[in-house]
């Protein structure tokens, strides 16, 4: 596979950017909006400070609440192949829901973009749980088996890529004739894969399919955790992904800044609409499987981190990893002064994670200080190489 990601030992996709909200469940006013320009200028930044990849959300609706947060989204194979045509370096990852694109179509879109972008493409391959999107599309969602469905459409999707002769499938959920395309993706033996579940369902899928695993984050035990497991998964099927972790920055000069910040807009501001909202639509379709260790009473994600227990009261002190109810669940927050950030990442990155999401309140407003501050301490730190040296 090609160096997709190039070579630095903590890698960042920016996730989120081309939806209302981004991955704050918030109704602050300078929350983000997903205007087009603000979007183009967050890539091109993104772009030029060495960021290795975009990661968009897939939506069809939003989440109701005060702000309907994902309410506008752009489309992410439409949106790839514009700011692919927009960048230079950075990877351009689609986001496909399963149920609604059939593979040889992915296969199609994703060797255009490959060529559009000159190799830099990757494919997030989610099964999805809003059954009200679905719907939309006149799908139903079968929580127990869309990973099982899953499953097939992403070996689909791969022999075709890797440009298999001519074949046909037939499985449980597809019988398809003829598949092949033409052009075959640059980059060889295909563009990355990605996925991210956080039930056990979708871990499994994830460690049988992805080159990189998004895992879920609510501490560093949890996440150390979440790792090995993933790895072992994965091994088991002869593969090796790097595995990422999801989170959040809240990025000041003071750290009473940004802990003052982290809970205006995530306690004060909460749109509590959207969060119930999505924890109900997201228990309708989990599966019934459980991980390791957990009752059926806590087998989501959503559920543990949703408990009131887990949740602030009050103002926090020292908020990195302490959530309010609108940090999304799953995300871990990093909150304080450039030094504090940069030392949580060390710590992640000592654990063994390869990268994480960069997520912003508001992208436009905040990653330009990120890319000031937190990068060149990164690179001094020798996590990250400046950016001129990685300019092919
Ligand atoms: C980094 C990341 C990106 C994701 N992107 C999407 C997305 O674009 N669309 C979507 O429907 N789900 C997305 N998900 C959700 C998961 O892929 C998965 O569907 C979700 O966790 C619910 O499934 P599960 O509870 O069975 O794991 C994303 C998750 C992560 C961590």
């Amino acid at each position: 596979m090609t160096q997709f990601f190039g070579t630095n030992a903590f890698k960042f996709g920016l996730f989120g950017i081309n939806c209302s909200g981004g991955m704050a469940m918030s109704v602050a006013e300078d929350r983000w909006k997903a205007d087009w320009q603000e979007i183009t200028e967050v890539a091109k930044l993104s772009d030029e400070a060495g960021i290795e990849f975009i990661l968009p959300i897939a939506r069809w609706r939003g989440l109701g609440g005060d702000s309907d947060m994902w309410g506008r989204s752009f489309e992410t194979f439409t949106q790839a192949a514009a700011l692919g045509a927009m960048t230079k370096k950075t990877g351009i990852f689609v986001t496909a829901h399963v149920p609604v694109f059939t593979p040889v179509f992915v296969a199609k879109a994703i060797s255009t973009l490959d060529h559009v972008t000159s190799g830099r493409v990757g494919l997030n391959i989610v099964c999805g749980w809003n059954a009200d999107e679905f719907r939309m599309h006149g799908v139903a969602i079968d929580g127990e088996h869309r990973y099982d469905q899953g499953l097939e459409w992403a070996s689909v999707v791969e022999r075709i890529l890797k440009g298999e002769p001519e074949f046909d499938f037939k499985g449980q959920y597809y019988d398809l004739l003829g598949l092949k395309t033409d052009p075959l993706p640059i980059q060889k033996p295909r563009p990355p894969i990605m996925s991210a579940g956080s039930s056990a369902g979708g871990q499994a899928f994830a460690a049988q399919i992805a080159d990189i695993l998004f895992t879920t984050f609510s501490s560093l035990e949890q996440i150390t955790a979440s790792m090995h497991s993933l790895k072992a998964q994965a091994a088991a099927h002869g593969r090796t992904p790097e595995i990422y972790g999801q989170t959040f920055f809240v990025c000041r000069p003071t750290r009473k800044e940004a802990e003052d910040y982290y809970y205006y807009f995530a306690e004060e501001k909460a749109d509590l609409g959207a969060l119930n909202y999505m924890k109900r639509q997201k228990t309708a379709t989990i599966s019934k499987r459980t991980l390791a260790g957990e009752t059926e009473a806590d087998r989501t994600i959503m559920q543990r981190m949703t408990e009131p227990d887990r949740l602030g009261v009050g103002r926090m002190e020292h908020s990195t990893g302490k959530r309010y109810s609108g940090m999304f669940p799953g995300i871990y927050p990093i909150v304080g002064t450039p030094d504090d950030v940069v030392a949580e990442l060390v710590r992640i990155q000592q654990i063994g994670i390869a990268g994480a999401t960069a997520v912003f309140m508001n992208y436009l407003k905040e990653l330009p200080y990120f890319v000031q501050e937190v990068l060149p301490r990164l690179e001094r730190l020798g996590l990250r190489q400046k950016v001129r040296e990685t300019v092919a």
